[in-house]
């Protein structure tokens, strides 16, 4: 069974960048962690800058019988992609949207989401810990 975590742009640079903000763990170190700890699970990973790759990602793994579920942190796009979002609302399968920090306590721009309308919910504010969460809710969905 394969879950999906799927990020957008800068969160490639996450452990360099803002680390007051986002921390200072890589991905590649918390995918490592995560396959460790959750052995029946085979995890599939994208980060990309690029809009439309996450959009074809994204069409891909809905059609993936053996995809569980996934877990989207879209980064900025997060408030501004109509198209990010009209491809969440095409999905099939469970999205979760993640977030590193909390965005509710951030700029007024990063309270507006276009994905969060058509995902089973959004976890956001507890570090790559919002990811263990989403896994944990995406095994029992
Ligand atoms: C983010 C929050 C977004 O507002 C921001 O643009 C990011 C990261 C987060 O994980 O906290 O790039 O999605």
């Amino acid at each position: 069974m394969k879950i999906a975590i799927v990020n957008g742009p800068n969160l490639n640079l996450v452990g360099q960048r803002e680390k007051e903000i986002y921390g200072e763990q890589t991905f590649e170190s918390f995918i490592a962690k995560m396959d460790q700890e959750f052995g029946g699970v085979e995890f599939v990973y994208l980060q990309s800058n690029v809009e439309g790759e996450l959009i074809n990602f994204l069409q891909e793994l809905n059609k993936q019988g053996d995809v569980k579920g996934i877990l989207l942190n879209a980064g900025g796009y997060t408030h501004t992609s109509v198209a990010l979002g009209d491809t969440v609302a095409a999905m099939a399968k469970p999205v979760i949207e993640v977030h590193l920090s909390n965005v509710f306590q951030r700029e007024d721009f990063r309270h507006v989401s276009y994905i969060g309308r058509s995902t089973i919910g959004t976890i956001s504010g507890f570090g790559m810990e919002s990811y263990v969460l989403g896994i944990i809710k995406l095994l029992n969905a």
